[in-house]
């Protein structure tokens, strides 16, 4: 047997990790500007969080959701504290796309309604409600299709209010990532995610904050969300959640009663789960990882600003897309392969940075120059 052959892989082994810095089994090492992904939120292998994880293995790893597991009320705690959401619940899953799943359910079981707007370049994962909802028809296999889901231009307030005079009453949830990141770092408005809100309250429709890459900290408020100054009903959240440790959530409005059953899981919200998802936050917290992701973050977007023959800089704190001309396309991978920085990438020329939120202003200056070594050079062929 082999690995089912689905991904366009580096050839680098990456053998051992330390905040930002990975190592190749040749020994070389590698600025991780990347964070396998937006997932490494507190930097690799933080001694808290090893600490912590093994403490907790120690004890127990695993049992399932029939039994009291304290860590997990501490962990809805906490959560509620940092997000500044303390009358929300925690539902606790294990990805993106479950959060996902999970939230769109919700909203259809509690207003009865089956219909999703969702927008042009989104992506909300790969489970059959999420990639329903995700604007990549390649994705979407046959038995997904469905025609629950209405898909209108981002930030387009016109076709949203129209949306709504059409369908009013059987729209059951608005799905939006507040910056999009796979789309390539496109930010919401202020003002189109105030008027999903006022919307949504005058439909009885539910306003769903896909959080999953932008959240937890990244842009510098707890939720991208934060800075329209409206609150969504539903929060879905996993990648810097545990660090690299396969956690989701959702955080869910008081207006959404609980009843047995209606959502459910084997392995979400187990002993070690949270125990890593515990250690992030109180790193999060303790270390206060996003006034440094604002700081370092704004510091990368003025010097970036500053390059002219960058097309554009988008996004906020760590989540920072930089569209390249399509001369420039090979820039991404000379910076991984001759300078040895990770970075992400979105069609069809932009570099997407996602780094861990307490990386250094020296790193950085590292990727700065390094990045207009390379304008530099293609500039003048
Ligand atoms: C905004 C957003 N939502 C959902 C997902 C799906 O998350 P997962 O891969 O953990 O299922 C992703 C993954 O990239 C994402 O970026």
């Amino acid at each position: 047997m082999k690995p089912f052959d689905v991904y366009p892989i580096n050839p680098i082994n990456i053998v051992k990790a330390n905040g930002s810095t990975v190592w190749d089994a040749e020994g070389n090492a590698y600025l991780d500007l990347y964070g396998g992904h937006a997932v490494i939120s507190i930097g690799h292998t933080h001694p808290h969080y090893v600490r912590r994880i093994t403490e907790q293995l120690n004890r127990i790893g695993f049992y399932s959701n029939s039994v009291e597991i304290p860590i997990q009320r501490e962990l809805a705690r906490l959560l509620g504290e940092v997000s500044g959401k303390v009358d929300y619940d925690l539902f606790l899953c294990n990805s993106g796309a479950e959060a996902n799943e999970n939230a769109l359910k919700l909203a259809s079981f509690y207003n009865k309604r089956k219909k999703i707007i969702a927008f042009s370049k989104s992506f909300h994962g790969r489970t059959s409600l999420a990639v329903a909802a995700t604007d990549n028809p390649s994705i979407v296999a046959p038995v997904n299709e469905t025609e629950n889901v209405v898909f209108l231009p981002f930030n387009d307030e016109e076709a949203l209010k129209e949306a709504f005079a059409v369908y009013g009453d059987e729209i059951s949830s608005v799905i939006i990532e507040s910056i999009q990141g796979v789309g390539g770092i496109k930010e919401a408005s202020i003002a189109f995610l105030r008027l999903i809100r006022s919307l949504c309250d005058q439909y009885n429709a539910v306003f769903i904050a896909d959080e999953v890459q932008c959240g937890y900290g990244r842009t510098g408020l707890f939720y991208a969300q934060d800075y329209s100054g409206v609150s969504a009903d539903i929060y879905t959240m996993a990648k810097g959640m545990g660090n690299g440790f396969p956690i989701g959530a959702i955080s869910i409005s008081p207006k959404f009663k609980a009843t047995h059953g209606s959502l459910g899981t084997t392995f979400g919200g187990n002993h070690l789960a949270c125990a890593a998802a515990m250690a992030v936050l109180e790193v999060i917290h303790q270390d206060n990882l996003m006034a440094n992701a604002n700081a370092v973050g704004q510091y990368l977007i003025d010097e970036l600003k500053k390059i002219d023959e960058i097309v554009e800089v988008r996004g906020r704190g760590l989540m920072i897309g930089v569209e390249l001309p399509a001369s420039f396309g090979h820039v991404k991978k000379d910076l991984l392969l001759k300078n040895r920085i990770f970075t992400g990438e979105a069609k069809p020329f932009v570099i997407r940075l996602l780094p861990a939120l307490n990386i250094t202003k020296e790193h950085a200056d590292q990727f700065l120059s390094a990045l207009k070594e390379h304008i530099k050079a293609a500039v003048a062929v």
